[in-house]
């Protein structure tokens, strides 16, 4: 992939990752890019760089447009592995370039690297950066999503640089949204945006919110938005804006996500008659198996549904084990605003619903009780057990959504 021009003088000199499909845990069946810019002002300017192992790519492109050791300063949004990784290549060829980085940035990337010889010079909020007829504007997001985030505003130009916040991983031929769109689909893209929101950013939703009040109050006028990630927002970067608001706020479907996992089909046989009692009841119903599904997968179906109900078997006391591992990553997503239940089958002292509700509560996320436990396989009378079970938790989660989401208010307070 050649650089790009996306905005005058503004390239894009990234690199396309065709191949990559495990990312930190979380599947890509699109691959991803490692997008990062070089503004060709007085002083050319580098804004991040790319994954290691393209190092070499980037260089390159790089060196299409200019002479490396002519860049004069690069700036570090956060020093995640994926676009801090070739800093050390890029200050052998640009030594007397400087460094622009947050506080806790410049303390991680120093466990990086060898950083004694370097120019750096840390940078808060309102600091500026003038690079000729353009000024670069910082503005720290602490946690979005590490603790040394930072987005870098090209004033002049109407480009937010916004690292991974707005990012996708979208392997494409295609730079923009517009392109992306015309080509694929505007479906896939947004999927790819909530795929991301869900899996890296769920934890966040607060200071998501309260960060772009903030940047809508600076006044920053912003036409495009470039992630380092995936495709650039240049027909309609309010489109990611407000997606990331609604998310913020905890929107989600009117649906319920059935997610379990089975070691002799009898939990797996409770989940048609559990559905068929949600849809029944005019709820839309998705049932996801854990081991035949990705767990970044299993996460974006249960933040797009407003509910979600778990099941597992029992296995000796416990949990079935791919159930826990879900229930681990859901954990540490702390998700709010979604309705919990349980069911499963077990064989003797059973355990895992039990265990299921004590992890909800414990997570602070409301429940419909009780949960429903089936002993073995499935009679005729479990059968309709199970459907008044789906039927009336889908009532709950009608009245649960409708009383207090499906008037969302995702505008900024004053
Ligand atoms: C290795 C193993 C350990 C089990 N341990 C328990 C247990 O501790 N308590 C229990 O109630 N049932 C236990 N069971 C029984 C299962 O929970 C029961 O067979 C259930 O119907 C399985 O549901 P499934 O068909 O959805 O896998 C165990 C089954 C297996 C194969
Ligand atoms: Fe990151
Ligand atoms: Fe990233």
């Amino acid at each position: 992939m050649n650089v790009i021009e996306i905005k005058p003088g503004i390239y894009w000199t990234g690199a396309v990752d065709w191949a990559v499909r495990d990312f930190h845990g979380y599947v890509t069946p699109s691959g991803t890019t490692y997008n990062n810019y070089l503004i060709m002002d007085d002083e050319p300017t580098l804004v991040d760089t790319v994954k290691h192992d393209f190092v070499e790519v980037g260089v390159s492109n790089i060196r299409s447009l200019i002479d490396p050791s002519k860049i004069k300063n690069i700036v570090i949004n956060h020093i995640e592995n994926d676009h801090l990784g070739s800093l050390d290549r890029i200050m052998e060829l640009s030594p007397s370039a400087t460094i622009y980085i947050t506080k806790r940035g410049r303390q991680g990337m120093d466990r990086f690297f060898d950083t004694t010889s370097w120019n750096i010079k840390e940078v808060k909020t309102g600091d500026t950066l003038k690079t000729g007829k353009y000024t670069l504007r910082f503005v720290e997001t602490p946690m979005l999503h590490w603790p040394d985030s930072m987005m870098t505003y090209v004033e002049g130009a109407k480009l937010l640089i916004s690292q991974d916040a707005f990012g996708q991983h979208l392997a494409s031929t295609t730079r923009f949204d517009d392109e992306f769109t015309a080509s694929v689909s505007m479906t896939e893209l947004e999927d790819s945006v909530i795929d991301y929101y869900a899996n890296i950013l769920m934890p966040f939703g607060k200071l998501i919110k309260s960060k772009i009040c903030e940047i809508k109050d600076m006044g920053l006028d912003i036409d495009m938005i470039a992630p380092d990630h995936g495709i650039i927002w240049r027909a309609d970067p309010g489109k990611v804006l407000n997606m990331y608001m609604d998310m913020a706020e905890g929107k989600a479907k009117l649906q319920i996500a059935i997610i379990y996992d089975t070691m002799w089909h009898s939990t797996e046989h409770m989940t048609l008659p559990v559905m068929r009692g949600i849809i029944d009841e005019g709820v839309a119903c998705k049932v996801i198996k854990l081991r035949a599904t990705p767990m970044s997968v299993a996460i974006k179906e249960f933040w797009k549904s407003r509910a979600c109900l778990v099941g597992s078997p029992t296995l000796n006391n416990e949990v079935f084990p791919s159930v826990a591992e879900f229930m681990i990553h859901l954990k540490g997503l702390r998700p709010t605003d979604r309705l919990m239940g349980a069911f499963g089958s077990y064989g003797w002292g059973g355990g895992a619903v039990k265990w299921l509700y004590d992890t909800f509560k414990n997570m602070k996320l409301p429940v419909v009780e009780p949960g429903i436990a089936v002993q073995y396989r499935l009679r005729n009378e479990d059968h309709e057990k199970c459907y008044e079970f789906g039927r009336n938790f889908a009532k709950t989660v009608r009245e649960f959504h409708e009383k207090g989401y499906n008037t969302a208010n995702s505008a900024c307070q004053k």
